[in-house]
């Protein structure tokens, strides 16, 4: 093929790359599209990588063939963990994704200096600067979900100022480093500030919070990616990285809300702390509980069942024995509905994912909005492993930490029963009122083992 057929060729397959990352976007909005959203993701990072290979001013495959061979271990591995370690897995690909960013940004002033025009030293310095400060924040963010560092927020007095001293510095060094290019003794500091950056702006952030930030390093790790596009002069790298770090910020905003809690307040609120002593002031109030066969009959005379699944239904991994009952009760002639919370859980799509792994029809789970204009006329909310997201105190009290949070209306039904292992409280620390309602059973027990015997029930003894 000629250069010029070639150049055809590559742009060709940039085009067909960018179309279908567009469009996996679109169909991962949703579950039931999310799988064909995957491959398509996948079949258009083929082809940009194929389409990259095609370049002219490659000369030589062996270094990238064991690139290739070697990233390819390593990622087949890392896509092997656990449902539960994903958080901190895409932390690790944010951080090899950025640390590659920074590697090429420095390669290219090397190679340029001292002529860089200024444009492109600001571009290459924001690249290098956002990509040094997510390949530290983002092993950070995996070491504390690991657990591998202490997952508490550290704080010190001053921290917030020193961090965005250090934010300041290195962008200063890049504006001299835009005026005068032929600097190149200052271009290390805009690695290395921004590196150091990276470890203190995690410091403070509790565990809990990671997945916000690992979406908002997400959205960081797209930008720098767009501005090595600049450098590179590759559409690809630009439209794919405004789409990487856009998604990534909106996800982040979603996810916020939903927690009610603003971004400064993620980042520097010195949140997302364990707390465990909130509910303890309250355990002596009497609550209502029921046993698994109590229960069994009160969901077999229901015509309608909202199930609202939480954190609870993934560490205890009760989606298989969710569907039994799911299926239990439909036999019966009951309306099962699932109410999903955004930030049931503890990531994005968490409980959509588990529910869609026991093969729940997709058109049973309803989004919150959806659910809750449905639960006032509903006989049975069946409250499996959740907390948080159930909790009448974000409508009704002022002074209670999550007031304003968007909540499942589930104290609204005319029956609810929470399966739990004991009143501790949930992520946020707090007691939950909706179990003191007359309205209300408890059914103490692990939501594997309690919805496997309440299926049991259900069944005559064959729901195993
Ligand atoms: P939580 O409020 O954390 O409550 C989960 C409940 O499950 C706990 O009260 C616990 O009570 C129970 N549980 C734990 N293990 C169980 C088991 N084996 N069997 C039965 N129950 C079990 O969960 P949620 O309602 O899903 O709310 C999520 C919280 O996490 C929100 O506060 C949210 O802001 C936060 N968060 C979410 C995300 C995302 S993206 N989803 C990210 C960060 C933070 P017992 O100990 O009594 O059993």
């Amino acid at each position: 093929m000629t250069p010029f057929a070639t150049q055809h060729v590559i742009e060709i397959t940039y085009l067909v790359a960018t179309a279908l990352f567009i469009l996996a976007l679109k169909w991962l909005s949703a579950p039931s599209t999310a799988r064909r959203g995957v491959l398509a993701g996948e079949v258009g990072m083929v082809l940009a990588i194929a389409g990259t290979l095609l370049h002219h001013g490659i000369v030589e495959y062996k270094w990238i063939a064991i690139a290739l061979v070697l990233g390819s271990i390593i990622g087949v591995r890392l896509g092997m963990v656990p449902m539960t370690a994903v958080p901190q897995r895409t932390a690790l690909s944010h951080a090899f994704g950025a640390f590659c960013v920074t590697l090429v940004g420095t390669a290219e002033f090397y190679l340029r200096a001292p002529q860089v025009p200024h444009f492109m030293m600001a571009v290459l310095s924001l690249e290098v600067i956002l990509g040094g400060l997510t390949f530290t924040g983002s092993l950070m963010a995996a070491g504390k979900l690991q657990e591998v560092l202490p997952q508490r927020p550290i704080t010190y007095r001053g921290q917030n100022f020193v961090n965005l001293s250090l934010l300041a510095i290195s962008l200063m060094v890049a504006a001299r480093l835009v005026l005068h290019p032929e600097q190149k003794m200052l271009f290390p500091l805009i690695i290395v500030i921004p590196l150091v950056f990276g470890v203190m702006m995690i410091v403070p952030i509790g565990g809990a919070d990671m997945p916000t930030v690992i979406s908002l390093l997400n959205a960081y790790a797209g930008l720098s990616a767009a501005a090595m596009g600049f450098v590179l002069d590759s559409k690809l790298l630009i439209i794919a990285g405004a789409l990487d770090g856009s998604s990534g910020f909106i996800l982040s905003v979603i996810m916020s809300k939903a927690m009610n809690r603003s971004f400064t307040n993620v980042i520097f609120g010195a949140f997302g702390q364990v707390q465990t002593t909130a509910g303890a002031a309250h355990e002596a109030r009497p609550v209502h509980s029921a046993t698994a066969e109590e229960a069994a009959q009160i969901l077999a005379a229901a015509n309608s069942v909202v199930i609202v699944p939480g954190y609870g239904m993934a560490v205890a991994q009760a989606q298989h024995k969710v569907r039994e009952l799911f299926d239990a009760l439909t036999k019966r002639g009951v309306d099962v509905k699932f109410g999903i919370h955004p930030v049931a859980g503890r990531m994005p799509g968490h409980m959509n994912v588990l529910l869609a792994e026991a093969d729940i029809p997709y058109d049973r789970l309803l989004d919150m909005d959806a659910i809750n204009p449905d639960l006032p006329q509903t006989d049975v909310a069946l409250i499996i492993g959740a907390n948080d997201v159930t909790n009448p105190a974000a409508r009704t009290d002022q002074s209670s930490p999550i007031f304003g949070m968007p909540i499942l209306d589930v104290d609204k039904a005319r029956t609810v029963m929470v399966i739990k292992r004991s009143m501790n409280p949930g992520f946020a620390g707090i007691d939950n009122p909706l179990y003191y309602l007359d309205k209300t059973l408890m059914l103490f027990g692990d939501a594997k083992g309690f919805v496997g015997d309440i299926v049991r029930e259900l069944t005559g003894g064959s729901g195993h």
